[in-house]
């Protein structure tokens, strides 16, 4: 039987990963801050144990604790949507401790036994913000981003290893905890500077106005992550969510030197002539 450890299990996507893989009958070691023995199903399958990913002797303690791993899920996160003058340094060190030096963290406690047995892989949750720049979201899509190209080097050199190293991209989901604990980390926060405020209200009920079209659901980003975990032909990188696939082929058509026009796929470089 194969066993997942997953970061960030209190709510949200992280929890509904745990659920599906208990489901499906893996064994899961479902990580939280304050570990909750009530919100996932009694299973023999199932260990909780207590793991803040900013804390190196409780990501030792857990891997420790955890024994052989065959999947780590990187899923904790936390949410940050400000101006760069309204984002103090110590919020931008909070935000890149848990969202990157976390995840940098996890990896290099569990490779030891993967690279031994020659397998495993590792699943980073990034952001579909990383596909595009949007404002308010400088720091926040810096500390993802900064996940991307360090998720994309590690894959070289890990595959010949026989490990796996993917990157799963969800886009906006209102249903999650994330917006509240991005709401009461900012609550926290300095004011942005007057000047920006009309410019900060208008992108605030942008926002907040596709959220309430609830663009990516949970379960969207669970079907991505066991995609990633179970798929071992699965591309790198995989968008989950309406929103988060619009954004990445629109990404990749630019890359690649095609833009769409409505349904018409043209390439850049005969507009250019
Ligand atoms: N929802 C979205 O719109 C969205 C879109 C794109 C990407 N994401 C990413 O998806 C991931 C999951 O987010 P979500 O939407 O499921 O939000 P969520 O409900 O807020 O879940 C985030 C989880 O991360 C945990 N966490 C935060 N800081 C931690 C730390 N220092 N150590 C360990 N765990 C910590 C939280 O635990 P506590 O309960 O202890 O705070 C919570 O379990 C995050 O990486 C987020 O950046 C979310």
């Amino acid at each position: 039987m194969n066993t997942i450890l997953i970061t960030g299990c209190s709510s949200g996507f992280g929890l509904e990963t745990a659920r599906h893989f208990l489901a499906k009958g893996w064994r899961v070691v479902a990580t939280m801050r304050k570990p909750d023995e009530n919100i996932l199903p009694d299973s023999q399958n199932l260990r909780i144990l207590p793991l803040d990913v900013t804390d190196l002797d409780s990501i030792a303690n857990v891997v420790r604790e955890a024994g052989a791993i065959d999947a780590l899920v990187n899923n904790a996160g936390v949410g940050w949507l400000s101006t760069f003058e309204g984002t103090s340094q110590e919020i931008i060190q909070r935000i890149f401790e848990t969202n990157t030096f976390g995840t940098f963290e996890m990896i290099r406690a569990v490779l030891p036994q993967m690279r031994e047995k020659r397998s495993g892989v590792i699943v980073n949750v990034s952001s579909s913000v990383t596909l595009k720049p949007l404002a308010l979201l400088p720091v926040y899509t810096a500390s993802k981003a900064a996940i991307n190209a360090y998720t994309e080097c590690l894959a070289l050199e890990l595959a010949p290893l026989g490990i796996r190293t993917q990157l799963v991209l969800p886009g906006q989901a209102p249903s999650t905890r994330f917006g509240s604990n991005a709401r009461a980390l900012m609550a926290e926060a300095k004011e942005a500077p007057q000047d920006y405020k009309p410019f900060v209200d208008e992108v605030m009920s942008a926002f907040a106005e596709n959220a309430a079209k609830e663009p990516t659901r949970s379960e969207q980003v669970v079907s991505a992550i066991w995609r990633a975990v179970t798929d071992l032909d699965c591309p790198l990188s995989l968008p989950a969510g309406s929103d988060a696939e619009t954004m990445f082929y629109q990404k990749n058509l630019i890359h690649t030197g095609y833009t769409r026009v409505g349904s018409v796929t043209c390439s850049m470089a005969n507009h250019a002539n």
